[in-house]
């Protein structure tokens, strides 16, 4: 029987809050962290001034850090007019906010079936989760192949490439790492959707793998729309999502 453990608000103190770009950062922060699994997710709370008053905001952000790593560590994007987000970027090293504990959520390997292959398809701070789980000894015994997707904009915000060139390095017949840039020329991978390149069979041709209902895995976590046409996609080929009563070959975080 799991023991259930009740949310509690804990204090946690800025280690950095490093800018890759102008709308990307990663948060370090420092606390009391009780135990998670890799891909989970925790609250961050702020007061934030909103309309002349100042409210307690508080938004979900995947872990990037993994379990064995102390400092928690959040990669986030500013979201125009948001309000948690624009308040975390003003975070300094000293300065406090709150954090919800323990982690949560069923993004996790736990809640994955074992097959000979997984597909991580991310959009944006969507890696986030991916590179918690690839921290970790277990998903690289568990899968013969890992396929790690990223889909952005602009080149720029290919972010943690020396931590993702680190895992193909020690992993060179297990790991293939596909990068999806939308809005600019990308001549060391795909200049198109994800969508777009599974549709034509650029992706699985890059990747050196088929998706195939019969050996594969589909982790989906990111933007709404990006999991909806994935998953209409998905479905063509017989794929469909994963559930604990029902098995399927699909599992999605939806951030937005
Ligand atoms: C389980 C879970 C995990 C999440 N993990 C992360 C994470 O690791 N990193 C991260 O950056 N975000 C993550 N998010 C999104 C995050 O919780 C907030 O929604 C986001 O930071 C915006 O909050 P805000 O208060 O600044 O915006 P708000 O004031 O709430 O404005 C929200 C508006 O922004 C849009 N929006 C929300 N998130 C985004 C986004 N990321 N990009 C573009 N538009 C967005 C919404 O559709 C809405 O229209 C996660 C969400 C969930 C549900
Ligand atoms: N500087 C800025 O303020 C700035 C910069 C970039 C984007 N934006 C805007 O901010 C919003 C969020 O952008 P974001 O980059 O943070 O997150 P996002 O919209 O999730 O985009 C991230 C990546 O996902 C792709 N994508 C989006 N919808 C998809 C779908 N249905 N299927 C497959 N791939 C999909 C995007 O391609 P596409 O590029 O083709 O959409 C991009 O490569 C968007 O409205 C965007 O226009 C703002």
């Amino acid at each position: 029987m799991t023991a259930i453990v009740r949310t509690s608000w804990h204090k946690a103190e800025v280690v950095a809050n490093h800018r890759w770009t102008e709308r990307l950062l990663s948060l370090r922060i420092r606390t009391q962290a009780m135990p998670f699994k890799a891909g989970q997710f925790v609250t961050l709370r702020l007061p934030v001034v909103v309309n002349g008053q100042t409210e307690l905001v508080a938004k979900s952000y995947s872990l990037i850090n993994a379990p064995h790593e102390a400092e928690v560590e959040i990669f986030y994007n500013i979201v125009p007019n948001g309000r948690l987000s624009n308040a975390l970027a003003r975070l300094v090293a000293g300065d406090h906010l709150e954090i919800s504990q323990p982690a949560k959520g069923f993004f996790v390997l736990e809640e994955i079936p074992t097959v000979a292959n997984l597909w991580m398809v991310a959009t944006g701070t969507g890696l986030g989760p991916y590179l918690s789980i690839l921290k970790t000894a277990e998903v690289w015994e568990r899968f013969q192949q890992i396929v790690l997707v990223h889909s952005v904009p602009q080149r720029e915000e290919l972010l943690y490439a020396d931590l993702i060139q680190g895992f193909a390095r020690k992993n060179p017949q297990q790991f293939r790492f596909v990068a999806c840039v939308t809005r600019e020329a990308n001549p060391a991978g795909l200049e198109t959707r994800v969508t777009t390149a599974l549709a034509s069979g650029a992706l699985e041709a890059l990747a050196g793998l088929e998706i195939k209902a019969e050996d594969s895995h589909v982790m989906l976590c990111g933007n709404h729309n990006m999991l909806d046409d994935m998953k209409a996609l998905l479905a063509e080929r017989g794929m469909q999502r994963h559930l604990r009563h029902k098995p399927g070959h699909i599992t999605t975080e939806q951030y937005f």
